[in-house]
């Protein structure tokens, strides 16, 4: 039956929702980081995946240089707070417990994502599918590079 809610009762719960949810994300922050962690590695897959999409030729944005800097941009944004989003005491999901005991060595994988996403900007920049490519090859090794050593 849930399919058949008409936009009479769809569209109040809708509204409801999003007055709720900025209330909601701003508890999990707080109460739930690996929630939160959850998320932003989801945005890193996201992002990484459009331009992924884009670099085969299976998806076309209208303004590839806007949307490979935008994607880029969110990548390194991600990157950047990724360290804040491990605080002391949220061990556990996959996370290894060497993130809390080598921080510097986990900041450090973190750093180089933002910088190989700092590349796939200016790659995005140029317009270059060549230099986009090998910038995504880079931004991959660099989420695997903190997955082997950091995660489960
Ligand atoms: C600095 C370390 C680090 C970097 C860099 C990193 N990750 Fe992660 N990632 C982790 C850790 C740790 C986990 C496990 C988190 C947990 O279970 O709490 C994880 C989990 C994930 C997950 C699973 C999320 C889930 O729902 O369980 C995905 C997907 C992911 N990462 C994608 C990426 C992508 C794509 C990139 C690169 C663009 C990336 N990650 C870069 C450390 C990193």
């Amino acid at each position: 039956m849930k399919r058949k809610l008409s936009a009479f009762l769809v569209l109040p719960l809708l509204a409801a929702l999003s007055a709720a949810v900025p209330a909601t994300v701003h508890a999990d922050d707080e109460d739930n980081p690996q929630a939160l962690r959850k998320a932003e590695m989801h945005v890193l897959k996201v992002s990484l995946g459009g331009i992924i999409a884009l670099s085969k030729g299976d998806a076309k944005p209208a303004d590839v240089k806007d949307y490979v800097t935008r994607r880029a941009d969110a990548i390194y944004g991600v990157a950047r707070g990724l360290p804040t989003l491990f605080p002391e005491g949220s061990e556990g999901g996959k996370a290894k417990a060497a993130i809390w005991s080598d921080m510097d060595g986990f900041t450090a994988k973190a750093d180089a994502l933002a910088m190989a996403a700092v590349d796939l900007r200016k790659a995005g920049e140029s317009g270059d599918m060549a230099a986009i490519g090998a910038s995504i090859k880079a931004i991959g090794g660099a989420c695997g590079a903190c997955h082997k050593a950091y995660r489960e």
